[in-house]
Order: C-alpha cells, then sequence, then structure tokens
C-alpha cells in the first residue's frame, strides 16, 4: 500500500495508477480491518489494465472502499461466510469499475441513489466529482454497484514513471 500511497501523493494528474492492483488492495484491506480472515472471501481480481489519474484514482478508492465496506457489514446478517468481488474494465471512453456481494441486498424499499448514511452520500458525491455514474443492483443474491467514469480529457500528464531517478523535485520514490 506504501507503493500507492506515494503516488496518490505526487501532483494532482501527474501520474497513471492502474486501478486492478490498486483497488484489490483497497478491498484486501477494507475487508481485513471489517472481518476476521475466513468471515469473507474476496475474489481475484481478473482486471484488464484500467489506467487513470492519480487523482481519479484516489477518489474511485475512496467509493470502493465504502462499498466493501458496506457489504462486509451488511450483506450476511446470519454471519454466514460472504464472496465479495471487485472488478474494473477499460470500455473505450470509460472505465467500468464494479463491487459485487453475494448477500441478502438492500433491505426493501431502501433506494440506493437517494437513501443512505454518510457512506453511501459521500459514495454519491466522490462520483458526481469524477462525473462518474454510480448504479446499484440487488435482490436476494446480493448487491452488485457499478461505477463507470468517464477518461479524462488531458493528455498532458506525464507518463507512467514508477521510478524516476532520485533529487528529481516532485517525483515518485524509487519502488
Ligand atoms: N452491500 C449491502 N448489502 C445490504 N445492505 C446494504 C449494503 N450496503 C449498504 N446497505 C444498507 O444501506 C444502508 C446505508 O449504507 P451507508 O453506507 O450509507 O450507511 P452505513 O454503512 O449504515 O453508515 P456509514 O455512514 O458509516 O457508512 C446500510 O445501513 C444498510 O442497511
Ligand atoms: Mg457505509
Amino acid at each position: 500500500m506504501g507503493h500507492f500511497h506515494r503516488l496518490l501523493a505526487q501532483p494532482a494528474d501527474t501520474h497513471l495508477i492502474d486501478l486492478g492492483p490498486y483497488l484489490h488492495e483497497i478491498a484486501r484491506s477494507a475487508i481485513s480491518a471489517m472481518s476476521s480472515p475466513d468471515a469473507t472471501t474476496l475474489d481475484p481480481m481478473a482486471c484488464k489494465t484500467c489506467e487513470l489519474s492519480n487523482s481519479q484514482a484516489l477518489l474511485i478508492g475512496l467509493i470502493v472502499g465504502e462499498l466493501v465496506t458496506n457489504s462486509v457489514k451488511y450483506a450476511h446478517p446470519a454471519g454466514v461466510r460472504g464472496r465479495i468481488r471487485v472488478t474494473c474494465e477499460p470500455t473505450g471512453a470509460h472505465s467500468a469499475i464494479g463491487v459485487e456481494d453475494d448477500g441478502v441486498g438492500f433491505p426493501e424499499g431502501f433506494d440506493p441513489s437517494i437513501d443512505g448514511g454518510l457512506g453511501l452520500r459521500t459514495a454519491r458525491l466522490l462520483a458526481d466529482q469524477l462525473r462518474a455514474t454510480l448504479t446499484f443492483r440487488s435482490g436476494p443474491l446480493g448487491v452488485i454497484a457499478h461505477l463507470l467514469v468517464p477518461a479524462e480529457p488531458s493528455t498532458s500528464r506525464t507518463q507512467i514513471h514508477l521510478a524516476t531517478p532520485p533529487g528529481v523535485p516532485g517525483s515518485a520514490s524509487p519502488v
């Protein structure tokens, strides 16, 4: 995670981050903070390379962290072992990110586009900030959250340099 923190701490939009490993790490951390190791299974990520700016990745990471935390907290009130899947896929002008659980679904009558506490409200605000759409499907087989993030128009950011020479101002630390 330290590696990602260094990338995220770079000036906004100067570095690209591959979402797959980053989101997997966020999901893994959220699960281990919230549940015992064998209470939840995190499916391996089968992501295609999906590179976004560090500032976009930061916001997406916050949303995914909240969604995974919710799945751990609410998907299996009876305490059975749960499964969570996080996906991401570049789809032309967008990046499609998914967070799925196999739990009981939202409570009856709950509308995740307007209802919820601080967590979902914040996730919706962050999605707005990304000019993304955040949608949910919910049923007896679980909740599927889908975040569709438009690619940034700018092409002026520097290319990916995970390890830049030491001493360059503002450069990433060597990996
Ligand atoms: N994956 C899920 N499965 C079932 N219910 C869910 C799921 N995610 C959210 N919910 C329901 O939606 C409600 C609102 O979620 P929200 O994240 O906004 O608030 P919270 O998790 O209760 O509190 P916090 O503000 O700390 O996040 C939850 O209380 C829960 O009832
Ligand atoms: Mg929450």
